[in-house]
């Protein structure tokens, strides 16, 4: 790997630790913080945050004589190709994002490259709210600077994943590298400072990588609740909570694995709601309190109404619905949450046809009839055995279903003046009409 000059803007743990693991990898490496106790430790071969291995390595990388500090942003802009940017973006008291410590250098960012000829990339590394980078430190280093970004400069978003307190082990071991970037230069200038290390490297958008950031750390937040919470409950009811967790963690298939995890309709079923119900029963009747596992049908409840204020919203009033059990591949009507779909768009008197190929199916061998017509027989009147009636007929297409079938259907006989609300993310195709995402 051959040697970079490369500033650290923000000596905290994320700054110090990049550092000295740069300097370490034999770059040329000049830090700068507003406080400049910081800087005299780090003069001195000492760090300032507490960390394993980081007095050895700070001693050492100082030694070296790689290792400059400074307060001076002008010098280390000029002394430096790429600018690591880590200052602190703490909570406000209203809870948004407090961004005044990064406003502020990224005018002496921009101030600073007005001197400079050469090109210069700057990654931001401390946790930005999806935008920042692009919307508003962008047009300030542009405007600072009376320069260019892609032509003059480049400005990459890098999020970091280390850990306080394993912080060079992570360094050394990330889940992945994701860099979010506009241009081929800065994006293989970042492949040579971080395509080393023994993981993924990944370009993406800037506001993919700005938003996988707090996804990740909520992600985090949201698997430490959920084994706190089952704690809570298993504690109640006598049972080993970390024997449950572990069991848990054993299942690779749906538990620990990528299942689920795609964005798509609500879900329903003869299994999933009820037994979240009984679980906040049986809380309830112990006194124990579950807040996130409470929300989830709640949740649930949300997206489906997005749904229909989706189709509510578009003006169209004859609708059409591909698809109504609670998933593909099943005729099971059990809290399908197209059927909850389809009785609101019932009630707010709208026309809807509906056509399921598993549901017509069973309707025929009388499996779910029975189901239908006591329960639902407003909806059983409305199912229609032909996919090609329910398209002709309607202004919107709801599709809740994909397959070939499908996707063929709504591709040869859809109509340039008709919407498809996808809720199954049906991707690229010829269709004529206009395909709209649930959210996405
Ligand atoms: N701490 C972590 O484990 C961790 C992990 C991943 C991401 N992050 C993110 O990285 C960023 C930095 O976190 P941290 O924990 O290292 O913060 P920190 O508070 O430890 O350090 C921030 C440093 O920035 C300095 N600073 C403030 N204004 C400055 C300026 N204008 N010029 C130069 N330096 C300035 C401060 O003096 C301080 O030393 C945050 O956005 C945080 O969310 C932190």
């Amino acid at each position: 790997m051959s040697a970079t000059h490369i500033s650290i803007f923000g000596l905290g743990y994320v700054g110090a630790v990049s550092l000295a693991c740069l300097a370490r990898d034999g770059h040329s490496m000049i830090g700068v913080d507003v406080d400049t106790a910081k800087l005299d430790l780090i003069r001195g071969g000492n760090t300032p945050v507490v960390e394993e291995g980081m007095v050895d390595l700070m001693a050492r990388v100082v030694a070296s004589g790689r290792v400059e500090v400074t307060t001076d942003v002008d010098e280390a802009v000029r002394k430096s190709d790429i600018s690591l940017i880590c200052v602190g973006t703490p909570s406000a008291a209203n809870g948004s994002q407090d961004q005044s410590a990064m406003l502020r250098l990224a005018s002496d960012l921009g101030r600073a490259l007005r001197g400079k000829s050469a090109e210069h990339t700057f990654v931001f590394r401390s946790t930005l709210v999806p935008g920042t980078v692009e919307d508003v430190l962008r047009p300030i280093i542009e405007r600072e600077s009376g320069k260019t970004e892609g032509r003059h400069f480049h400005v990459c978003f890098q999020p970091e994943f280390l850990r306080e307190g394993s912080s060079i082990r992570d360094y050394d071991h990330p889940p992945f590298t994701i860099v979010g970037v506009n241009a081929d230069a800065p994006r293989e200038r970042l492949r040579r400072l971080f395509g080393h290390l023994p993981c993924e490297f990944i370009a993406t958008s800037i506001r993919a990588a700005e938003m996988l950031k707090y996804c990740c750390n909520n992600f985090h937040a949201l698997k430490i609740t959920f084994a706190n919470e089952t704690a809570r409950l298993a504690a109640a009811l006598g049972v080993d909570p970390f024997e449950v967790m572990s069991l848990l963690c054993k299942d690779r298939q749906l538990n620990i694995s990528t299942a689920y995890l795609k964005p798509g309709f609500a879900f329903g079923g003869s299994c999933l709601p009820k037994d979240l119900r009984a679980t906040m029963h049986l809380a309830k009747r112990h006194d124990v309190e579950l807040p996130m596992l409470s929300a989830i049908l709640s949740s649930n409840r949300v997206h489906a109404e997005h749904a229909i204020g989706k189709v509510l919203a578009s003006g169209k009033r004859r609708i059409g619905m591909i698809g109504l059990s609670f998933k593909p591949g099943t005729d099971d009507l059990r809290e399908s949450p197209l059927v909850y779909l389809a009785e609101q768009l019932i009630g707010k008197g709208l026309s809807l046809l509906v056509y399921d190929p598993e549901v017509h199916l069973s309707q025929l061998l009388g499996a779910n009839r029975r189901f239908i017509e006591q329960h639902i027989p407003h909806i059983g009147s409305l199912l229609r055995n032909d996919l090609a009636e329910v398209i002709a007929a309607s202004d919107l297409l709801v599709l809740g279903i994909s397959g070939g079938e499908v996707q063929k259907a709504v591709a040869s006989l859809g109509r340039p003046d008709q919407i498809v609300l996808d809720l199954v993310n049906i991707g690229a195709g010829a269709y004529r009409s206009t395909v709209e995402g649930l959210c996405w």
